[in-house]
C-alpha cells in the first residue's frame, strides 16, 4: 500500500496512513491460523465460558469491540471492564480475562490484574510490547504487532488490537466447535478486505475533511452517535477529538439522543453520526438537523452508497457476512473503517487550532501511575 502521508510532518499523520499496511501484515501472519483454531490453541489457555476484556482509554475501546466479537461469533457472555474500576467486578473461575494494553505498562491495568479474582491461568495479554510487564505477568500473550507508535493518541495500535482480538475470538470459537471452519473462512475472507476499506477511507477523508474542519473550527462541543458496534467507534472518535483538539466531545448510542443530549444541540452544533447498515439512525439525524445541528455522516444506509457530510462517495463499505445462526449477519469488527475519518478530523482540526498533535497537553503515551 502506498502511504498517502509519508511526508506528513507529524507521527500521527504517518501512523494513520500506516493502518492499511499494518492490518495487511497482521492478517498475513494470523489468518492461516484462525479458521483452524490454532491461533487460540497455541496460547495454551484453559477452556472458558465467559470473557472479560479490560483496558484503559483507546485500548478499552478496542476491548469493547473484541468482547462484542466473542458474543457475536459464539454467544459468549462478555463484558468490557474499565481497568481502574476492576476492583468492583466479580468474575467466576471460568472467565477468560483479556488485558488489552498497547504499552503493557499501564498502572491501572497491572493493578486490575492484582484485584481481579480470576481463575488460575486465565489472563491473556493483548499488547504491542512482548517485553512489557503485562506480557511477563500474563498466562498467555498475543502480540498486536502494530510496530512502534510515537503519537500519544493511539491510532494504528487501536486498529491492530481490534483486528488481532477479533481473529482471536474467531479462532477460539472454531477451537471449541461453536462455529464451523467454513463459516470462519468466510469471515476471514471478509477481514482480508479491511486494508482496502481503510485505504479507501483515508483517501475519501483526506478529500472531504478539510472542508468539514473549516465549518466546525469554532465549535466548542461535539456529539458522536452510533448504534450497536458503531457506539464504540463513536466513543473512540470522541476520545480522539478530545485528546487532540481540547474541545468537549461526548458519545452516545443514537437512541439515547432524545433522552438528554438533544438539549445540547443548537445552530451549528457538530454531530458526527456513524450510520448503520440498517439505516436506523435516520430519525436521529432528522432530529439533529431540525434543531440546526451540523450533521457529519460516516457511512450510509446499507453502506453501499456511503456518505461523508452529504457528499455521496464510495466509502466505508461495511462488510457483512452471514453468521450462520438464524440468518443473522454481522460485520466482524463492526464499522472499523469509520474510525479513519474521525482520526483525520481530530488531527486536522487540531492542526488548524495550532495544537501539537503528537504530544497533546496533559497526556502521556504510557501512564505508569494510578
Ligand atoms: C494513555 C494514552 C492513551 C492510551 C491509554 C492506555 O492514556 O494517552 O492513548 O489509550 O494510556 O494505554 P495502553 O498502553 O494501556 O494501551
Amino acid at each position: 500500500f502506498l502511504s498517502l502521508a509519508a511526508d506528513d510532518p507529524d507521527f500521527m499523520g504517518r501512523e494513520i496512513a500506516e493502518q492499511p499496511e499494518t492490518v495487511e501484515r497482521i492478517l498475513s501472519e494470523l489468518a492461516p491460523r484462525v479458521s483452524t483454531g490454532d491461533l487460540w490453541r497455541e496460547l495454551g489457555l484453559p477452556h472458558f465460558r465467559r470473557v472479560a476484556v479490560l483496558g484503559c482509554g483507546t485500548s478499552l475501546n478496542a476491548g469493547r469491540i473484541i468482547a462484542h466479537a466473542f458474543g457475536a461469533f459464539g454467544a459468549i457472555v462478555n463484558t468490557a471492564v474499565t481497568a481502574s474500576e476492576a476492583g468492583a467486578v466479580v468474575l467466576d473461575a471460568e472467565t477468560l480475562v483479556i488485558a488489552a494494553s498497547q504499552s503493557g505498562e499501564t498502572a491501572d491495568v497491572l493493578r486490575a490484574l492484582d484485584e481481579l479474582q480470576t481463575g488460575r491461568g486465565r489472563v491473556l495479554a493483548l499488547t504491542n510490547s512482548m517485553h512489557s510487564t503485562l506480557a511477563r505477568r500474563a498466562d498467555g500473550v498475543l502480540n498486536c504487532s502494530a510496530g512502534p507508535e510515537i503519537g500519544v493518541a493511539a491510532t494504528k495500535t487501536f486498529v491492530a488490537q481490534v483486528v488481532t482480538g477479533v481473529c482471536l475470538a474467531l479462532s477460539a470459537m472454531v477451537a471449541r466447535g461453536t462455529i464451523l471452519r467454513a463459516q470462519a473462512d468466510a469471515i476471514v475472507d471478509d477481514l482480508r478486505r479491511t486494508p482496502d476499506r481503510l485505504e479507501n477511507a483515508i483517501a475519501v477523508s483526506r478529500q472531504w475533511v478539510p472542508d468539514i474542519v473549516e465549518s466546525v473550527r469554532d465549535a466548542q462541543g461535539f456529539l458522536f452517535l452510533g448504534r450497536g458496534a458503531g457506539v464504540v467507534y463513536a466513543a473512540e472518535g470522541a476520545l480522539k477529538l478530545k485528546e487532540l483538539t481540547y474541545r468537549w466531545a461526548e458519545h452516545y448510542p443514537a437512541g439515547e439522543l432524545k433522552h438528554g443530549p438533544l438539549a445540547l444541540v443548537e445552530e451549528g452544533t457538530p454531530v458526527v453520526v456513524i450510520e448503520s447498515a440498517d439505516g436506523r439512525l435516520s430519525a436521529n439525524v432528522a432530529e439533529v438537523r431540525s434543531r440546526g445541528g451540523r450533521v457529519i455522516s460516516i457511512g450510509g444506509p446499507g453502506s453501499s452508497i456511503p456518505v461523508v457530510d452529504g457528499h455521496p462517495e464510495a466509502f466505508a463499505r461495511s462488510g457483512r457476512v452471514s453468521q450462520g445462526r438464524g440468518g443473522n449477519t454481522f460485520a466482524a469488527c463492526g464499522p472499523l473503517e469509520s474510525v479513519v475519518p474521525m482520526q483525520i478530523l481530530a488531527r486536522e482540526l487540531a492542526i488548524a487550532l495550532g495544537r501539537d498533535v503528537d504530544k497533546p497537553r496533559n497526556l502521556a503515551k504510557s501512564v505508569t501511575v494510578e
